[in-house]
């Protein structure tokens, strides 16, 4: 029996496509490269010397995912394929509906006619929306305030709407923080395309000299250094989330959302001051105006995924500026150029 893994080419999905081969689990992936490199899972065979069944294929393509359940046998999926840059989500909603939405309808009327009902989705904090109260559990009432957001937020109702359908389904609705670090090894890590939308990459682009400096979206927040306040979490402690996660769907039924945060927040200037210790220089930075959108302060109340999936996360914010950096030295310019040399040294 394997377990399908959508998206299993992006950031999150290699960093867990290492922890499902080192637990045991065998693996296929789907990913049509949209947002990723085929080297990252070349990566990951050589960080866990194992192999993965890779099918390069839109997850839109209804045919090729119908072979991609005849050709092996599926036990469970993890569903990581989808776009993610909320600000073009904003411009082009219709590609974000069409991606995302669209796409995880095929995968779920797929799996309905093989009879596959175990789903491990990755939702986002970003359904809480703007809320007062922190920490954000799972019991309040969501809200999004962007297509992106929306998407997640209507797959999340959808997958509730199918559980109701047929109470063979069991679906875990993983809602990530903020993601951040990388694997150990430094051989895979976020690479984003272009700019960097979010903070950690950004950070680490102006001190491996991409970019000049950081602009801080805001010191006008309500908290304490005026700058915004985030659940950072280390990828590798997510990708031991999905494993439990995955042991828990695989052994009941039911539909469940589990925050995978840390439960501590730390402010943007905290972040820099962090990063600025791990690197040994200081991050240029400067004020800007708040970033549109963007909420004061966000971070997990992530007691329902300790005590029911039994996980939680163990690295700190001292592990995740040391494997983020260690990932953005040794790959400068992310898979696209770095030197075969680089990759097997
Ligand atoms: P990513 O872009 O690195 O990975 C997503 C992968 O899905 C990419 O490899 C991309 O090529 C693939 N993909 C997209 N659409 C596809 C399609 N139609 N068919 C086949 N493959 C497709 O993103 P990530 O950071 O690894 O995020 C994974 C999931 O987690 C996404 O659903 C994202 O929305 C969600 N999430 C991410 C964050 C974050 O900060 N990274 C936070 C919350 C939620
Ligand atoms: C963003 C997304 C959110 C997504 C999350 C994780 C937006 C509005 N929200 O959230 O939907 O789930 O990423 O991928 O894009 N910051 C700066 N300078 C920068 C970048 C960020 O000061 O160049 C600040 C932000 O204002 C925020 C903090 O750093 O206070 C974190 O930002 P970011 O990494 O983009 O994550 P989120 O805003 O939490």
């Amino acid at each position: 029996m394997k377990i399908l893994v959508t998206g299993g080419a992006g950031y999150i999905g290699t960093h867990t496509c290492i922890q499902l081969l080192n637990g045991g689990y065998k693996i296929v992936v789907i990913d049509n490269f949209s947002n990723s490199n085929p080297e990252a899972l070349r990566r990951v065979e050589q960080i866990t010397e194992k192999k993965i069944k890779l099918y390069r294929t839109d997850l839109l393509d209804q045919e090729a995912l119908i072979k991609v359940f005849e050709e092996n046998s599926i036990e469970a999926v993890i569903h990581f394929a989808g776009l993610k840059a909320v600000g073009e989500s904003v411009t082009k909603p219709l590609k974000y509906y069409q991606n995302n939405i669209a796409g995880t309808l095929v995968l779920l009327e797929v799996m309905e006619t093989f009879e596959v009902e175990k789903l491990v989705f990755s939702s986002s904090a970003t359904v809480y929306g703007n809320q007062q109260c922190v920490p954000l559990n799972e019991s309040l009432p969501l809200q999004a305030t962007n297509p992106y957001g929306r998407t997640k937020l209507m797959i999340e109702q959808i997958m509730e709407d199918v559980y109701q359908s047929n109470k063979n389904w069991s679906i875990a609705l993983l809602r990530y923080f903020n993601p951040v670090g990388a694997h150990e090894s430094g051989l895979i890590g976020e690479d984003p395309s272009g700019l960097p939308n979010n903070l950690v990459p950004y950070i680490t682009q102006v001190a491996v000299g991409k970019l000049a400096k950081l602009s801080v979206f805001g010191n006008d927040y309500p908290t304490y250094d005026g700058t915004g306040i985030r659940d950072y979490i280390h990828v590798m402690d997510l990708a031991d989330g999905h494993i439990k996660a995955l042991e828990k769907v695989l052994s009941t039924r039911g539909v469940e959302a589990y925050n995978l945060g840390t439960g501590r927040g730390f402010s943007v200037l905290e972040m820099v001051q962090a990063f600025e210790e791990e690197i040994g220089k200081p991050i240029p930075y400067e004020i800007k105006a708040r970033r549109p959108g963007d909420i004061a302060v966000s971070y997990a109340d992530p007691s329902k995924a300790e005590t029911e999936l039994n996980w939680r996360a163990e690295r700190g914010l001292a592990e995740m500026c040391r494997d983020s950096w260690n990932w953005q030295k040794l790959n400068p310019n992310g898979y696209e150029k770095t030197t075969e040399k680089q990759v097997t040294s």
